[in-house]
């Protein structure tokens, strides 16, 4: 995708003080400003630990339905376990109903979160169907009412993530800001498209700005941050308090050193060898069989895999050869072979 800025701009912003800065959300002090967001089916403990490594301040869980963290689900449970290196983490939950998400949180909150998030955002219709995700943009006092009933349950900071209405006709972003504002939401984030553009499009950064204007709790910017310019641009030009980074880390966990540098003023790329970026491919899936087993984690390391090796030249050989990929050896041996190959 198309970078939004030019990379020649200076990105400082000596009104504002620096670019990355810690976040206080109530209690919790996050260091830095830059997010790995909430990605269902990517953002595990494997990959997070990646990210961390790769220089994410913060890290969040896939989303977790309320009512099976209500009914304990052992495998719903188990995507609130952490990695070693995340001290601190955020858990995101969908749900529709207060009482519900209200005992989910009470199990949420036996794994330690740093913040509790509401998903207002989800446009899979099978979790529209049930009422949540983006379709909470529909009847924003009830999502000041999941709030209110989140918050009577714990310290721990609840935030919410929403995207800037449900259709063009209904944006109402700014609406439900103020209210889960006033409802006690720590943290908003939003994802300036609606829920009928999915992802489609070009995400509108002046809702963000609009939105961080009218509200005084922490506002973050998600959307279209592909290169480490884009996400200066967005910190520069929003004012938000920080971003999210969520397409553009899958496979290119290494945006988030580059966007440190790019945001301390170095504008010159690092360039990441191929080399880097199939080892770092590795170490992902060391740590994703250490959580899953090998058999699971080989197979879902596919996704991952090809898009590590996105741009690498011969890049469609590579593709092909792991989607037969079944044990670590198998990947050690495509990656060794691809190496040798370029080294000879
Ligand atoms: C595969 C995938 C899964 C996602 N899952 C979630 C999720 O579980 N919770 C959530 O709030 N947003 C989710 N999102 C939305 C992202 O967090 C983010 O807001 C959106 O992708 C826009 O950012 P981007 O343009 O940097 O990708 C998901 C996005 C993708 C691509």
């Amino acid at each position: 995708m198309e970078s939004q800025v030019n990379s020649q701009l200076n990105f400082q912003s000596p009104d504002r003080g620096p670019l990355i800065h810690p976040l206080s959300i109530g209690e919790c002090v996050i260091p830095g400003n830059i997010f790995l967001a909430p990605m269902a089916g990517f953002t595990d403990a494997a990959f997070r630990a990646i990210c961390l490594k790769k220089g994410a301040f913060f890290t969040y869980t896939e989303m977790v339905s309320a009512e099976a963290c209500m009914r304990k689900s052992e495998k719903t449970l188990k995507l609130l376990e952490r990695a070693e290196s995340e001290k601190i983490l955020g858990m995101q939950v969908f749900g529709s109903q207060p009482k519900q998400i209200a005992a989910a949180v009470r199990e949420i909150i036996k794994y330690g979160p740093a913040l509790i998030d509401l998903n207002c955002g989800c446009s899979i219709p099978k979790i529209l169907k049930t009422g949540s995700g983006a379709h909470l943009l529909k009847n924003p006092k009830l999502i000041g009412e999941i709030i209110r009933a989140m918050n009577q349950e714990t310290d721990v900071p609840v935030t919410l993530k929403i995207r800037s209405g449900w259709d063009t006709n209904t944006i109402n972003y700014s609406e439900i800001g103020l209210i889960a504002q006033e409802a006690g939401a720590s943290l908003i984030t939003l994802h300036p498209r609606t829920r009928s553009e999915r992802f489609s499009g070009h995400s509108d950064w002046d809702h963000i700005t609009q939105l961080k204007d009218l509200l005084s709790i922490p506002v973050i910017g998600s959307g279209d941050l592909f290169t480490p310019e884009d996400v200066c641009a967005m910190l520069t030009r929003t004012g938000c308090d920080g971003v999210m980074i969520a397409r553009g880390a899958i496979g290119n966990p290494f945006i988030f050193s580059e966007v440190r540098n790019a945001c301390a003023g170095e504008i010159s790329r690092v360039t990441i060898t191929p080399e880097e970026r199939l080892l770092c491919a590795l170490e992902h899936l060391k740590k994703f069989i250490a959580l899953k087993g090998e058999a699971k984690a080989c197979t879902e390391m596919r996704k991952h895999f090809c898009a590590y090796t996105k741009g690498l030249s011969n890049s469609s050989v590579l593709r092909r050869q792991c989607v037969h990929a079944s044990t670590e050896s198998d990947y050690e041996k495509i990656v060794d072979e691809f190496i040798g190959k370029k080294n000879d």
